[in-house]
């Protein structure tokens, strides 16, 4: 079948047997590769990205549901010149150790924050919990995220007094 969706604002088109997961298109076909497959399964959130604005796991997401639907990946919320407020908190606090794990972390803590921009320490450990880091990084990805937080807060502020 032909899938016509939008992915990071931009049209895209493929061909593909309904089943295939959204991961493999979005690698094999589309050249995006910051999601990763770690299980396959639905059980370790390296795939995640964002759905209509959820956070899915791609390897379980099949393209033939994704006709007219907006996907965003990690290359969505910025570049290496002008990364995102959440990547540069990543980076900030060197809260990525093998890179495997870490777009789909990001992916998974743009969607608490879009819709909580001040989630508590609870709420974020909560959110989390679907991806898995094996090296331990969970310290620092939790005050990346906090930090992301505080920029937000910020700006929001700044936005306030204007
Ligand atoms: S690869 Fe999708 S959840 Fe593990
Ligand atoms: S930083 Fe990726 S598994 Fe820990």
């Amino acid at each position: 079948m032909t899938v016509s969706f939008i992915v990071n604002g931009q049209r895209r088109t493929v061909s593909a047997t309904p089943d295939t997961p959204l991961l493999y298109v979005l690698r094999d076909d589309l050249e995006l590769n910051a999601a990763k497959y770690g299980c396959g399964l639905g059980q370790c959130g390296a795939c995640t990205v964002h759905l209509d604005g959820k956070a899915v796991f791609s390897c379980l997401t099949p393209i033939g549901a994704m006709q007219e639907r907006q996907v965003t990946t990690l290359e969505g919320l910025g570049t290496q010149e002008q990364p995102g407020i959440l990547q540069q908190a990543f980076i900030d606090e060197q809260a990525a150790q093998c890179g495997y794990c870490i777009a789909g972390m990001i992916m998974r803590a743009q969607s608490l924050l879009d819709r909580n921009p001040a989630p508590s320490d609870a709420e974020i450990r909560r959110h989390m919990q679907p991806n898995l880091c094996r090296c331990g990084t969970h310290h620092r990805i939790i005050r990346a995220i906090k930090r992301a937080s505080a920029v937000l807060s910020s700006q929001n502020g700044k936005g306030d007094a204007s």
